[in-house]
């Protein structure tokens, strides 16, 4: 099956992604890991999107569509969750046409229901590791040692340089004037299942589950 997570920044995208990772071995495709990952090894393209990032603003589409473009091609994964992209009608458009070009399609696009007050707190409490890349939160899911990731043992824990009032602000606005209209888009195409974002993490992963479960 292939998957769409869809919400705000904050909603639990990263999060979920990684458990339908190790629970049923689809493959996660995150934009923002990807790009971070290029500002991190300092490709050309790196440095191109890193203040746009830091801003909180969206990157071009030619670049994240690139960027799936280059994964997806002669992948042999089960599936793929797509976390954190489409998020421009453009980009959706061209994965429909990615999908088709390989001869497979999205099974479902689940949209995460938070609302905008939780989402700063959520976001001025996140840590990851830089080495596996473990998303934690300070009150709702610390380190079980503190300073150190419970999967992989490095203290190498780090906050994000748009987790920050103004840059969450910006992101936010991006998300309404660009993304959310991708609610409508998928509803008409008869896509669009809702999970309440709110809940814990392993309630909202269940719920993700049914939702599964009946795709399959
Ligand atoms: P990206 O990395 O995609 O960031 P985002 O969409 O802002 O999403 P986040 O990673 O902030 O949130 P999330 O929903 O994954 O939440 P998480 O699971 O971490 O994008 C970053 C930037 O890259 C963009 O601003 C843009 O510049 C660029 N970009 C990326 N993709 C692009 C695209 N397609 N087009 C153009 N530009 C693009 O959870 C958040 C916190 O809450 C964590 O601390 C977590 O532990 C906690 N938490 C999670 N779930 C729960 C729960 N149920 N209860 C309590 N706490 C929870
Ligand atoms: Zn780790």
């Amino acid at each position: 099956v292939n998957i769409i997570l869809l919400g705000p920044p904050g909603a639990g995208k990263g999060t979920q992604a990684r458990l339908l990772v190790e629970g049923r071995g689809l493959v996660q495709l995150s934009t923002g890991d990807m790009l971070r990952e290029a500002r991190n090894s300092g490709t050309e393209m790196g440095n191109l999107v890193a203040a746009v990032m830091d801003r909180g603003e969206l990157v071009t589409d030619e670049i994240v569509v690139g960027l799936i473009r280059e994964k997806i091609a002669g992948s042999d994964a089960p599936g793929f969750i797509f976390d954190g992209f489409p998020r421009t009608l453009a980009q959706a458009d061209a994965l429909a046409a990615l999908m088709d070009e390989i001869g497979q399609r999205i099974d479902a696009v689940i949209e995460m229901q938070v609302d905008d007050a939780a989402l700063v707190s959520r976001i001025s409490g996140r840590y990851t590791c830089g080495n596996c890349g473990e998303v934690y939160h300070d009150d709702t899911k610390p380190t079980k040692v503190p300073g150190v990731c419970d999967v992989c043992g490095s203290t190498d824990l780090r906050r994000r340089a748009d987790d920050n009032a103004e840059s969450l602000r910006t992101r936010l606005l991006e998300y309404y004037k660009k993304t959310s209209p991708l609610i409508g888009y998928y509803y008409a195409n008869r896509l669009l299942r809702t999970v309440d974002g709110l809940a814990e993490i392993d309630q909202v992963a269940a719920q993700i589950d049914g939702i599964l479960n009946r795709i399959d």
